[in-house]
């Protein structure tokens, strides 16, 4: 039916049909980018699990390519399960999975090209050594998977490499192996990391980000990159207890296997999100056409599988996002969607100037409001700035009620795939508030509560604080595709992303519109434009 038809998206990754979850073994070769994914062939909710495989030249458009790799061994019987690549020096590609064996049980296998001479990597050789890792004592069973991508230690000539695991005492832990080949392994004594209460880390990614000032801060690095003073290591953890994918900048050092996390405030070690709406099994990889680090990461679905069943098809890839460590605030991440994202803007309009009083909404007159790219940025009254006083102390975006919950400084933004009479809106918005020490605060949020008048959804508030520093403006920028809105406060310091299901708020009748729903600022929209997205008709492969 054309409700469900209307949910597919223009620009964002996935499969023709069914199941797709994580990201896997993203990599560039000779020219072009892949990505292999979780996939059901046969229906759209999760099992069978085999290799789906796409190409693209420009991270954006993509060619849907032959399953990459099926279970047909002993050793992943039960599913090809999340796997990472690495490139040796050599040009050489080797890519680590999990194989849930027939008695499932979680092991590690390594697979190659056929013909490393195809650009398009469709053959892939498991090797015969596999499993090449069963879980070592002490570890469960179903308790040991998603290697991550290696990364070469000079000083005992091996690569390394991360799998996630959970201890007896529910903690969640890094184990790392070495390998001088790849046909011999060896577990590294200790733990990477380990953190109390946290459960199965599933889809470790462990990767260098330059924190120098200076024109290295604005590229990626390798996962090889030499440890130094201008270098820290993320390690990102997708924890399966709460299904959010967790992060921290540290300092690693190989020699003694410890990653040590810079903000020891956060009592867990790993206390950062990437996003703080859906987002999860998330994996990076060095882009070296554009030196750059990109993200990928699994958009599950919040309707039913019901739903999904009936639609055919279940998830998207977020839009890939550049990582970089941000030199200003030195306490986070930035994310931002790939510069390649810009080249589906098609016509726009600059509505900026717009003042929204209190309590008001501003319709923006755009035809085709279904797939966007929204740049803003935001103003209020010094006026109103200066007489905050001790208002909405202990504010935060779950429980603050919403895009409809009122206060001095917010909730304001944009309410996007919305209709007329606003009976489905999704709002993106910020609220100022006073932190329990006094100082303000900026929040971000998404509501998706009035997202879909349909009841078979999930719908929360959702959102988090996001650091604004002396002299900058209050900034988001939207991506609107269908049944998807990922935000980028400030630059891509806090991210959301949320899936959203309309039900009237579809094709010619999808709207967009500024709303302040403050008591007593007005907010300026200082800059504002708004583009229409091109669609990028993902095609089968074809010979
Ligand atoms: C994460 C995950 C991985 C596993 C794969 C199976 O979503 O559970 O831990 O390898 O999906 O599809």
């Amino acid at each position: 039916n054309d409700m469900l038809q209307w949910q597919r998206t223009g620009f964002h990754f996935q499969p023709p049909r069914n199941w797709m979850n994580d990201p896997n073994g993203p990599l560039w070769y000779k020219g072009l980018y892949h990505l292999f994914y979780q996939y059901n062939p046969d229906s759209a909710v999760w099992g069978n699990i085999t290799w789906g495989h796409a190409v693209s030249r420009d991270l954006v458009h993509w060619a849907h390519l032959p399953l990459a790799m099926v279970p047909d061994h002993w050793y992943d019987l039960r599913g090809v399960w999340t796997g990472s690549a690495t490139i040796l020096p050599t040009g050489q590609i080797v890519m680590l999975y999990t194989g849930s064996t027939n008695e499932s049980v979680q092991v590690q296998n390594l697979a190659v090209p056929a013909d490393p001479s195809d650009p398009l990597l469709k053959t892939w050789v498991k090797s015969d050594s596999n499993p090449v890792l069963a879980p070592p004592p002490g570890i469960g069973p179903k308790d040991f998977r998603d290697p991550t991508t290696a990364w070469y230690d000079p000083s005992d000539g091996t690569w390394k490499f991360a799998v996630g695991s959970k201890d007896g005492s529910h903690a969640g832990i890094v184990i790392v192996y070495r390998t001088p080949d790849f046909v011999r392994y060896e577990l590294v004594p200790g733990l990477l990391h380990r953190v109390p209460g946290t459960g199965m880390w599933e889809c470790v990614d462990f990767f260098p980000v330059a924190v120098a000032e200076g024109p290295e801060a604005a590229e990626g690095m390798e996962a090889s990159a030499a440890a130094g003073p201008g270098v820290r290591h993320v390690l990102k953890a997708s924890m399966d207890d709460d299904r959010h994918d967790y992060y921290a900048i540290g300092t690693y050092d190989a020699g003694t296997n410890t990653w040590q996390p810079e903000d020891e405030r956060m009592d867990v070690g790993i206390g950062l999100r990437y996003d703080w709406g859906m987002f999860y099994a998330s994996k990076t990889f060095y882009d070296p056409a554009r030196r750059r680090r990109v993200l990928w990461g699994w958009i599950g679905e919040a309707d039913s599988e019901y739903a999904d069943v009936l639609k055919g098809w279940a998830s998207l890839q977020a839009v890939p996002r550049t990582v970089l460590f941000d030199t200003k605030t030195r306490s986070n991440l930035l994310q931002w969607p790939v510069e390649e994202v810009e080249k589906l803007r098609m016509s726009n309009k600059n509505f900026s100037g717009i003042t929204i009083d209190a309590g008001s909404v501003f319709p923006l007159n755009i035809t085709r409001a279904t797939q966007l790219d929204i740049e803003a940025e935001f103003e209020i009254e010094e006026e109103a700035l200066a007489m905050m006083v001790k208002a909405d102390v202990g504010y935060n975006c779950s429980t603050g009620g919403g895009a409809a919950g009122r206060g001095m400084l917010g909730p304001f933004g944009l309410l996007v795939l919305a209709n007329e009479r606003l009976s489905e809106r999704t709002a993106v918005y910020f609220y100022i508030a006073r932190g329990i020490d006094g100082n303000l605060r900026t929040h971000f949020c998404h509501d998706e509560l009035r997202s879909s008048r349909a009841n078979d959804i999930i719908k929360r508030v959702v959102g988090s604080t996001v650091p604004v520093l002396d002299g900058e403006r209050l900034s988001v920028r939207i991506l609107v595709d269908h049944s998807i809105v990922e935000s980028f406060a400030q630059g891509g310091r806090t991210c959301i992303t949320s899936r959203v299901y309309p039900t009237e708020a579809i094709y010619g009748a999808t709207k967009v519109f500024l709303f302040n729903n403050a008591t007593s600022a007005s907010v300026t929209a200082r800059s504002l434009t708004i583009w229409e997205m091109d669609s990028t008709f993902n095609h089968p492969y074809s010979t």
